[in-house]
């Protein structure tokens, strides 16, 4: 439960026991005053003169008491007109109109109450729709730790609730993404891919160029990528031969006369470093935002690996996996963290480095970097080949290995994992032979140990029996940026504001 409902309910704890202390006290004293009326004189004897100003402030007393304790299920009248050892009482016929009229008014009261308390109770019960999209409030704060818990001007601290869900906000379109490497892409190969919920087949035409168009034909919604790539450079769908060319416009229709002006979606897409890129946003905003460079500038790094996978999981929550390191002694104990020890402390330093997030882990040798939308970029300084030594700076490494991945985001719940490495040392290790089945096979390893994890995490949050940002603390801090930077996407959604990434800071 999260902490802010804890204290709300706490609090209407408290203030229903004072209630019900108070009511028990009132009762005992109806009670008493019940046992004694039953033993007191007749009323007609008691019943002697009261001036006016006693009797008003009586009442008014009495009317701020019993609102108070919430005396307005018993006897108003009784309790208070018949009290025996008031030595002033009024004359009896007054005395039953009064309490009648009293009895009212407490009726009314007591409505109030009761919807007002309906109101707040209801408002305490409310849980946060781990689907919906946060209220921003909640998400940006001046007074967050860097453990990711608020600090409010009353010096109580109380944890921030990160929203969470498979829900893509459509915010997130407006990015370039890679999708596939330009490598596997030759003339004649059709490659299908997902892209936020929308499959796409991707090919090159006969001018060289990548072409993109939805994978489900406009005459009856066959995969064109089970087709081939024609003559024409078009893709041709195998059901009844009809051609698409980049834009998505039929340029042929077998065995019937041609229709005009029937097209089919198209995606846009570029190349760069090596890479597919697509556009998933509002295609004119593609042109006026730059493709975002992963190499490495100004070093002696060579690529040594690029690898494509599709995992079974919402690309937020393995982001947040591979934004945190702390988890390494424990879950990498047959990869690369075997035999680690287990540190006393584990710390992000934030630096002023490129993206949104960017600084060294320590005692790690690693830096690492989050650039919007879905990059983790990790530099691993190496005292030798594949040693990776505690208490030392990447920066202070004669070598290094750098990883870049990529999550992109194909539909609810899944993912598709683009990884390049890099080493500055050692070139030409890359031309023997088997190399790159060596990488994925340590790729998929590593993976597999974080994959069983995550995968249990979505279940969890998917059933709504857990809240993966429950409990913040100091080594989460890269995560949590980035789950703030979701967040205010999602709130950003329904205000068309802009992302102000320096709100982060
Ligand atoms: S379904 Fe594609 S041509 Fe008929
Ligand atoms: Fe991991």
């Amino acid at each position: 439960m999260p902490q802010h409902v804890q204290q709300q309910r706490s609090s209407h704890g408290r203030i229903a026991t004072r209630r019900l202390r108070r009511g028990a006290a009132v009762r005992a004293s109806a009670q008493n005053d019940r046992t004694k009326r039953a033993a007191a004189p007749p009323m007609s004897e008691l019943v002697t003169a009261e001036d006016e100003e006693t009797r008003m402030w009586r009442e008014r007393v009495r009317s701020f008491f019993c609102c108070r304790w919430r005396l307005c299920n018993t006897s108003f009248g009784s309790h208070t007109t018949n009290n025996p050892h008031n030595p002033r009482v009024f004359p009896k016929q007054n005395i039953e109109t009064q309490a009648e009229d009293n009895e009212r008014k407490l009726e009314q009261m007591t409505l109030q109450m009761q919807r007002l308390q309906q109101s707040v109770d209801a408002t305490s019960e409310t849980r946060p729709n781990v689907n919906a999209p946060p209220p921003q409030s909640r998400q940006v704060s001046d007074t967050t730790n860097e453990d990711g818990s608020d600090v409010s001007p009353s010096g109580n601290s109380k944890r921030l609730l990160y929203t969470q869900g498979l829900t893509l906000e459509p915010a997130l379109k407006e990015f370039w993404y890679p999708v596939d490497y330009s490598s596997r892409l030759d003339g004649g190969t059709l490659i299908p891919l997902e892209l936020f919920d929308i499959p796409w087949v991707i090919w090159r035409n006969n001018e060289g160029e990548v072409c993109a168009v939805k994978d489900s034909c406009a005459h009856r919604a066959c995969p064109l990528s089970l087709g081939k790539v024609s003559e024409t450079g078009c893709v041709q769908c195998p059901y009844h031969g009809w051609e698409y060319d980049k834009s998505g416009t039929v340029k042929k229709m077998p065995s019937t006369p041609f229709a005009r002006n029937v097209k089919v979606e198209n995606l846009v897409v570029r190349e760069a470093d090596g890479l597919i890129w697509a556009w998933p946003g509002e295609p004119s905003r593609a042109e006026s935002t730059p493709i975002p460079s992963l190499l490495p500038e100004g070093s002696n790094f060579e690529q040594h690996a690029q690898i494509q996978l599709d995992v079974p999981v919402e690309h937020g929550l393995l982001m947040e996996n591979l934004l945190d390191l702390s988890h390494a002694p424990f879950t990498h104990t047959s990869t690369f963290a075997k035999g680690w020890p287990i540190p006393d402390s584990v710390k992000f330093h934030l630096d002023s480095g490129m993206g949104i997030v960017s600084g060294a882990w320590d005692p790690y040798p690693i830096d690492m970097q989050f650039v919007e939308p879905c990059f983790v970029i990790s530099t691993i300084g190496l005292a030798a080949p594949g040693d990776i030594r505690r208490g030392v700076k990447a920066e202070d490494c004669d070598k290094h290995l750098r990883q870049v991945h990529a999550c992109v985001p194909a539909s609810e719940g899944k993912t598709r994992l683009l990884y390049l490495m890099h080493l500055d040392f050692w070139p030409w290790m890359k031309n023997l032979p088997l190399m790159e089945e060596l990488w994925l096979s340590q790729a998929n390893q590593v993976l597999g140990e974080d994959l069983r994890l995550v995968l249990g995490q979505q279940e969890r949050m998917l059933k709504s029996q857990g809240d993966v940002w429950g409990a913040p603390v100091a080594y989460d801090k890269v995560g949590v940026r980035y789950r703030r930077w979701r967040n205010q996407l999602a709130s950003c959604d329904e205000t068309k504001c802009e992302v102000e990434t320096t709100e982060l800071d």
